[in-house]
């Protein structure tokens, strides 16, 4: 039977972690990836990629848990493998604080994330202006290694990869059996999304060695997460800005507000600053469609819109979408098998 053909469209995050778990789960197919930005130039590139969740307002709940639960213990296996370095994959501890306690002091992930646990006064003492808190351990992706890891797992597995920008999925009718869509924030025009905005993320990347935990304001308007190889410090959340430029007095506030919960960054070295857009939905949109145009058709599936949070359900969505991708094949299969008799 020849190989089914499935072209993935988006090289950051969501397209390369799909596209990895379609040829895990479907040897049959041979997948190319296409996209017109590969890492370092995606905004998954941008992110801090600490896993803890990011609201879905119309995303039910049991669906987001599962898809944490299934990212974190994913990533948690190749933590505690000897591949944990070239994937760019480390546990990281550390606070996340407000100002006062939170209706609910144990969030739907506090059983995912390991030894999750309300803080101590003695723990507060650090934080004054803060009078609540949870302290957990959790994972951390360095974005760029983890993305160039995928990516070479992708090339070992013989798997295409074509710079090329998409105006119009039709563009691929004839060429390939299934079309998965993980463009981000390009659905909005690809597949004419207009739910789908931008929220402007801007960060920097400092050298902190010294700083070995991180710290976050429950809101996540402010976070310090050390990496392998730097500490982010962030954030902004800025609503339909496309402005891809560093703002020089945001960047400034930032370094401000992270002083002020860590003092000891006024001794950090080698600043960067990064801006990202993140695809932002109030729910993610992981479903099949099947276009027709002139009596054709063309079977589709989206996986899209991971706003804020998409490290932390990546390989849920990725494993959902590899589903709906089987779906679609297995009539395919039927089809191909009547022609030939
Ligand atoms: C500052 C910042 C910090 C973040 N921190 C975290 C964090 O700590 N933890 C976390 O879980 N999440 C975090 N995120 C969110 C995370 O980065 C996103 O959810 C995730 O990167 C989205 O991945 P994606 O693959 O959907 O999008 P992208 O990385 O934007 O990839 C989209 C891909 O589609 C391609 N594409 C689009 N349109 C077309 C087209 N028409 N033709 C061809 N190709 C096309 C693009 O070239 C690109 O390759 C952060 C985001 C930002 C901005
Ligand atoms: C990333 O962008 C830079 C600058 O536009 C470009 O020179 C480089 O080739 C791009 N890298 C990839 C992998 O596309
Ligand atoms: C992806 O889906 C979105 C939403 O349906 C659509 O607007 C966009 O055109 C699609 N992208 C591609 C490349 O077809
Ligand atoms: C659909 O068919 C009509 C009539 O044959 C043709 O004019 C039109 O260009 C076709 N549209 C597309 C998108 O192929």
């Amino acid at each position: 039977m020849p190989a089914r053909r499935v072209a993935v469209i988006g090289g950051g995050l969501v397209g390369f972690s799909t596209a990895v778990c379609i040829s895990k789960c479907l040897p049959q197919c041979s997948v190319t990836v296409i996209a017109d930005k590969f890492t370092p130039n995606t905004t998954s590139d941008v992110a801090a990629g600490i896993l803890i969740p990011h609201p879905y307002p119309d995303t039910p709940i049991g669906l987001q848990k599962r898809w944490f639960q299934e990212t974190f213990s994913y990533l948690l296996t190749i933590c505690n493998s000897a591949e944990a370095a070239d994937a760019g994959i480390h546990l990281l501890s550390g606070w996340q604080i407000c100002q006062t306690a939170p209706e609910e002091k144990f969030p739907f992930w506090a059983d995912v994330v390991l030894g999750f646990r309300i803080m101590t006064e003695a723990e507060l003492e650090k934080f004054p202006e803060h009078h609540f808190g949870q302290a957990f351990t959790t994972l951390k992706c360095d974005s760029q290694r983890y993305l160039r890891w995928l990516e070479s797992r992708l090339r070992g597995l013989g798997h295409q990869m074509e710079d090329r920008k998409i105006t119009d999925l039709w563009e691929l009718h004839g060429h390939y059996d299934v079309i998965v869509n993980c463009s981000g924030l390009g659905a909005r025009t690809l597949v004419g999304d207009s739910e789908l905005y931008p929220v402007r993320g801007q960060v920097l990347k400092v050298q902190a060695p010294w700083v070995t935990h991180f710290i976050r304001v429950g809101d996540g308007s402010t976070y310090i997460y050390p990496g392998m190889c730097s500490v982010t410090l962030g954030g902004t959340r800025q609503k339909d800005d496309w402005r891809l430029s560093v703002d020089s007095t945001t960047s400034q506030d930032i370094l401000n507000r992270c002083c002020t919960l860590e003092p000891s960054l006024k001794k950090a070295y080698g600043i960067t600053e990064y801006v990202g857009l993140r695809p932002t939905r109030s729910a993610i949109r992981v479903e099949k469609e099947m276009l027709l145009r002139n009596g054709s058709q063309l079977p589709v599936v989206h996986n899209y819109g991971h706003g804020g949070g998409g490290f932390s359900v990546h390989w849920g969505t990725a494993q959902e979408a590899t589903h709906l991708v089987e779906e679609l094949i297995v009539p395919l299969q039927g089809s191909l098998a009547k022609a030939k008799l």
